[in-house]
């Protein structure tokens, strides 16, 4: 994505060829700051710290994470190890371990003095297929919008909503739920959308700065303002990424998913879901007995991190000082209030039919 005219990806590797540099989306959208990894710990902590954040994005960190751990030592010991510190960085997004487990398998049959390369050549054949996965969906997503915005009377723009930040900064590049958004502007659709605030760390700021450097028209609401406009037309229909999809289509995403979803059934609202196959876990079967929510600290409550009246980047508390607090960082939308899925591979039922429709040859998990 252009960001001030020129053209980034969330990850890539500094002018040595083996350190990792980030984004640190902490920071953002007030300042630009590059951060620079070089152990498989840096990996880790940027994970859990949210340095970077979105499935797909933490699934390319912990690929470079074990990179790092390989650069340093190459032995099975260090494979196994970094493998398991990443996974363990964040519970919830499935594609942080599809991502270790996919490079590690490969590694493993690789002796030790090749792996290092191997590694990187792998890494950076991930990011590449993230980028390619992206823009496909985008494409699919595209035409999906081009056939609502055609029902619309002459010259009105189509209002689309979104959930939390699933763009460019939550992949490697175009994002996955906003990436039909993208193209849909370049494509000349006139389009508006509603970006929810997602609290508590305000991802939907991610979203609307990632709009604002792309021109696309965007208004950003409180969570709670999303139903409201859906009774009052104001919403044509909705699109939010995943974090983990059963193969039954149960969708689990950024926390206030699952209302926003209700809230659009009840106003006939088209529900969609945008995905690159990694998301898909073949493996769980029910969404919300199955997925593994990750809970975080209180203070990501109680506090909030903006700009304070001289321009300064600083956090204030907003409840009494031993306010008690629960912090789910993600909710479970059932399949049955999902439109359609958005993959790279084309549109299809949030259902186990409709994901294996797309993708036959994954193999049969007995239910
Ligand atoms: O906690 P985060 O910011 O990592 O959560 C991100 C989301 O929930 C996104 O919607 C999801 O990862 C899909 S993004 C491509």
């Amino acid at each position: 994505m252009r960001v001030g005219g020129q053209h980034f990806r969330t990850i890539w590797l500094a002018d040595d060829g083996w350190r990792v540099c980030i984004i640190d989306q902490r920071y953002l959208p007030h300042q630009w700051v590059v951060a620079q990894l070089e152990q498989v710990q840096h990996a880790v902590d940027a994970i859990r710290d949210m340095q970077v954040r979105g499935a797909p994005l933490i699934g390319a960190t912990a690929a470079y994470g074990l990179c790092l751990a390989l650069h340093h030592d190459a032995s099975d010991n260090s494979l196994r190890n970094a493998c398991a510190q990443l996974k363990a960085a964040r519970p919830t997004a499935v594609n942080l371990a599809w991502a270790v487990d996919r490079l590690s398998a490969q590694l493993s049959t690789f002796p030790a003095d090749d792996r290092c390369e191997r590694a990187y050549a792998l890494a950076a054949g991930l990011c590449d297929d993230d980028v390619r996965t992206n823009r496909a969906l985008g494409e699919q997503g595209l035409s999906l919008i081009a056939r609502h915005a055609a029902r619309l009377p002459e010259g009105r723009a189509i209002n689309i909503l979104t959930h939390c930040n699933a763009g460019w900064l939550a992949t490697v590049d175009w994002g996955t739920a906003l990436a039909p958004i993208f193209l849909a502007h370049r494509a000349g659709i006139k389009m508006h959308v509603w970006v929810d605030e997602t609290r508590p760390r305000n991802q939907g700021a991610l979203t609307a700065w990632e709009l604002e450097q792309q021109s696309i028209a965007h208004t950003y609401i409180v969570d709670n303002a999303g139903g409201h406009l859906m009774q009052r037309g104001l919403v044509d229909l909705c699109i939010t990424g995943t974090d983990r999809v059963t193969r039954n289509g149960d969708v689990c995403n950024k926390i206030g998913t699952y209302l926003k979803a209700l809230a659009a059934r009840d106003n006939s609202i088209p529900f969609y879901v945008a995905l690159p196959s990694s998301t898909i876990d073949w493996q769980l079967g029910n969404g919300l007995d199955d997925v593994p929510i990750e809970t975080r600290g209180d203070e990501e409550v109680t506090r909030v991190r903006g700009l304070d009246h001289d321009g300064k980047l600083s956090d204030i508390c907003v409840t009494g000082r031993a306010v008690p607090v629960r912090n789910d960082a993600f909710d479970v939308t059932p399949a049955r209030l999902i439109t359609a899925f958005i993959t790279e591979r084309g549109v299809c039922a949030a259902s186990e039919a409709g994901l294996r429709s797309l993708f036959p040859e994954t193999v049969a998990v007995p239910a």
